[in-house]
């Protein structure tokens, strides 16, 4: 017989609770009558005074009001702003902590999700300096009272709160930043209204090459008129020496998608230049990079380690983006084979193989899993096979192709451990020994976990 569960709490009511764990996403969770409760900005340990402010059926939101204990892992947080917006939401929790609770996450996927608590879970490989990381940033702009404003959304909201320093994002994008907001003011260009669909700038997109130093802007508007470009351009070109690009791009849908099909070349061509170890890479405004260029290296490196290359091996890369992966391993090997969906990261892939003189890499457009059968068709073999999914992991498909296609090495580079786990799952049924997984923190101050896994056929 099924029982009727009354959730034992109500809105607005406040409780004094001890917080027991942290989500994945780095809430903290309290349980009062064995009812969970998630509590922003708050740490295992911590007895507090929680004000309820949304109960579902089998989970509530609770918003911290008083500290009655304060743990000791606790550190004091940069900025009440950046408290308020959803960027860094484990800044309040010591750096080191940052990087255990990340690999208490992969071990946790392991044991309850994979059956694999055996595997060995490496401890998070971490920045010296956890700040200013990010060579990316995408700010809305919005109008506050009217002034054109640059910052961040509010947690859960589409409030802009105005922000001048964003602490994660190299110091050199928050400067460009605002002097584009500056320009902007000048010549009174119509911030967009999200709620009346009205309005031009929508956001400011900059991306800057850590080694190079040159740097992209995009412009985000809602129709294709802008402004005066003719001042605008060699106003942001005067300011910003580095500035070797400038693009609009023109998105006039009412979404939360921030980039448009449509893009305009405003100065240079679309796209920079960045390195990684010795090679060049050429990055478009559309095309994924890495956001954390130092922890790339630390990244790219390990799957190298796992890879133990020799010169004589055939490397397949899937999920290739603009070949940064492939065209470091090809150095090492004796032919790459990569594939990428996006037709602008396929494109950047080329160019960036021929700028490095690397010729042993061969790019497709396409999807994995449609892909690597065919290979395997072909009669291609390989050595060490390397993937890097997004968020949602393996098609069930390619695994099964992975495993005929029988590479001796599975290197698996992951920003989900939840799809992780599960995909290791399957192919440890297909014959493969998970050996080591090595968590690298690409993103600090933040709840995502990225990590190396390698597997070898057994
Ligand atoms: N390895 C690259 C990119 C990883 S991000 C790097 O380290 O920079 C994942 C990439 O997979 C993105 O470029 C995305 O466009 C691509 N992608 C997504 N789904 C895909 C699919 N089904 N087949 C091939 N590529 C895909
Ligand atoms: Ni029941």
């Amino acid at each position: 017989m099924k029982t009727q569960h009354t959730v034992p709490v109500s809105k607005n009511e406040k409780h004094i609770v001890t917080i027991e764990d942290l989500t994945h996403e780095g809430m903290g969770v309290a349980k009062i009558k064995g009812y969970p409760i998630f509590i922003d900005n708050a740490l295992p340990g911590e007895k507090i005074e929680v004000k309820i402010h949304k109960t579902g059926k089998s989970f509530g939101y609770g918003k911290a009001m008083k500290f009655l204990t304060s743990s000791k892992d606790r550190v004091e947080i940069k900025d009440e702003h950046l408290g308020k917006v959803g960027i860094s939401p484990l800044q309040h929790l010591s750096y080191s902590k940052q990087l255990s609770f990340k690999q208490d996450q992969v071990k946790n996927v392991m044991q309850r999700i994979a059956k694999m608590p055996e595997v060995p879970v490496k401890q998070t490989l971490g920045m010296k300096n956890p700040w200013g990381y990010r060579n990316k940033a995408q700010v809305p702009v919005r109008k506050q009272n009217e002034k054109l404003v640059t910052g961040f959304f509010r947690k859960n909201s589409h409030d802009v709160i105005p922000m001048e320093n964003f602490y994660i994002q190299d110091p050199k994008i928050d400067e460009a930043i605002l002097t584009v907001r500056n320009i902007m003011r000048t010549y009174s260009v119509k911030p967009y209204n999200e709620q009346q669909h009205t309005g031009n700038l929508r956001h400011i997109m900059v991306r800057r090459g850590y080694h190079t130093g040159e740097i992209m802007i995009v412009l985000v508007t809602r129709t294709a008129k802008l402004f005066p470009t003719s001042k605008i351009i060699p106003d942001i070109l005067e300011a910003l020496p580095e500035v070797k690009s400038i693009v609009q791009n023109v998105n006039p849908k009412h979404t939360n998608v921030i980039l448009g099909e449509e893009n305009i070349v405003l100065h240079g061509e679309d796209k920079i230049v960045d390195t990684i170890f010795d090679n060049q890479f050429e990055i478009s405004s559309k095309s994924f990079y890495q956001v954390n260029p130092q922890q790339t290296e630390v990244l790219y490196q390990k799957v190298l380690d796992y890879a133990a290359l020799t010169g004589n091996e055939t490397v397949i890369d899937l999920y290739a983006g603009i070949g940064t992966i492939s065209l470091t391993m090809a150095k090492h090997a004796k032919h790459v084979y990569a594939v990428e969906i996006i037709e602008d990261a396929v494109k950047n892939a080329k160019a960036n193989a021929t700028l490095n003189n690397i010729d042993n890499v061969t790019f497709e457009l396409g999807t994995a899993e449609e892909w690597l059968p065919q290979l395997a068709e072909n009669g291609i073999k390989a050595d060490v096979l390397v993937v890097d999914p997004p968020r949602k992991g393996l098609e069930k498909e390619l695994v099964e192709a992975i495993i005929d296609i029988a590479p001796k090495k599975v290197v698996y580079v992951s920003c989900n451990p939840a799809t992780l786990a599960r995909d290791l799952a399957l192919l440890a049924e297909g014959g493969y020994d998970v050996k080591e997984i090595q968590p690298v923190d690409m993103f600090p101050q933040t709840h995502h976990v990225e990590s190396v896994t390698l597997l070898e056929k057994r």
